[in-house]
């Protein structure tokens, strides 16, 4: 029992998890102190925790999995109206932890064009154009419209540079505002986790319309037995690995063989699929908490058709 009263000590109330503890804060403040490790397989669970699981207790009913489906776009683009640009932090580790960002330095004509797929505000898009070694274009998506917003609102946003774009991934094509076959990196950072499994398929099928061949998509999202997948309370399960928060957005939790499973059907190949396990470190409340990010990369077969 002493993580589930440790949780209920690091939130210092009874709600579920929101998702800045789990994608924001919880990753990057600075009051947290991070270790970061890469593991092949998923987290072995304790008996508390294999309990806690346990107890999930019934699914929420189809009509109310139907209206959150229906409402998915909405219940995002609340969330940026409640929280407007302060809520995730800035994305600083995405060139540490993706070198193909830097792939344009190598060829100082080359320009990098880049598909950040669910962009959110930007806080992962401002930090690489800012980055004055960076000679990169970024198209950004969102479906929430108050977010594409805040994106062009940006006082780093330049069209010269940059191009934002409101687009529900599930169903809009891509197309429509990136070339056909244009891309050669797609990053898809905590974003697939929001889509309902059933649609992530036509998701990263929409994704490999725009990509290069011989393009990658770079990914980072939520693991199985992540923290946050363990604190859900009953009511809140919408099916194996997926769950509602309070706010009416949904969180799936990635297992690598799901991962890999989901990108080779879509005619992806796997090029690096690792958990990442931090042990990240409230140092108020002196608690230590498991964190499980999946990191993976896949290649769109082919010739590279950069230069
Ligand atoms: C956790 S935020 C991540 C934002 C950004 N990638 C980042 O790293 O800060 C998830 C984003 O996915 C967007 N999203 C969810 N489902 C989507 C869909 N079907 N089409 C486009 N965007 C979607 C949400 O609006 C939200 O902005």
């Amino acid at each position: 029992m002493a993580l589930i009263q440790s949780e209920n000590c690091f939130r210092g109330d009874n709600k579920l998890p929101t998702p800045q503890e789990e994608a924001g804060s919880a990753e990057e403040s600075p009051s947290c102190v991070p270790g970061q490790a890469k593991a092949s397989s998923a987290r072995v669970l304790s008996p508390e925790e294999l309990d806690r699981l346990g107890r999930e207790g019934a699914l929420v009913s189809g009509f109310k999995q139907m209206k959150l489906e229906k409402e998915a776009q909405k219940n995002w683009d609340l969330f940026y109206k409640r929280n407007t640009t302060n809520f995730f932090k800035d994305r600083h580790w995405t060139t540490r932890e993706f070198e193909e960002l830097k792939a344009c330095r190598e060829f100082e004509s080359q320009r990098l064009v880049l598909l950040e797929a669910g962009c959110g505000v930007g806080n992962c898009i401002f930090p690489l154009l800012q980055d004055d070694d960076l000679n990169i274009f970024v198209y950004a998506c969102d479906f929430s419209p108050r977010a594409v917003e805040f994106v062009k609102q940006n006082p780093l946003y330049c069209p010269e540079r940059c191009r934002a774009f409101q687009c529900d991934l599930t169903k809009d094509d891509l197309r429509v505002n990136v070339p056909e076959g244009s891309v050669d990196v797609v990053t898809l950072i905590f974003v697939l986790s929001a889509v309902h499994p059933d649609k992530m398929k036509l998701t990263l099928e929409n994704i490999s319309r725009v990509l290069k061949p011989g393009g990658i998509v770079l990914f980072r999202d939520y693991g199985l037995y992540d923290h946050a997948m363990l604190r859900f309370k009953a009511g809140s399960k919408l099916g194996e690995n997926f769950y509602v928060r309070q706010d009416g957005t949904r969180s799936y939790f990635f297992s690598k063989e799901f991962l890999a499973e989901l990108f080779e059907e879509t005619g992806f190949q796997c090029l690096t699929n690792d958990y990442v396990l931090r042990e990240t470190v409230n140092k108020k409340e002196g608690l230590c908490v498991p964190r499980v990010f999946l990191q993976s990369k896949f290649t769109r077969p082919g010739q590279s058709g950069s230069s």
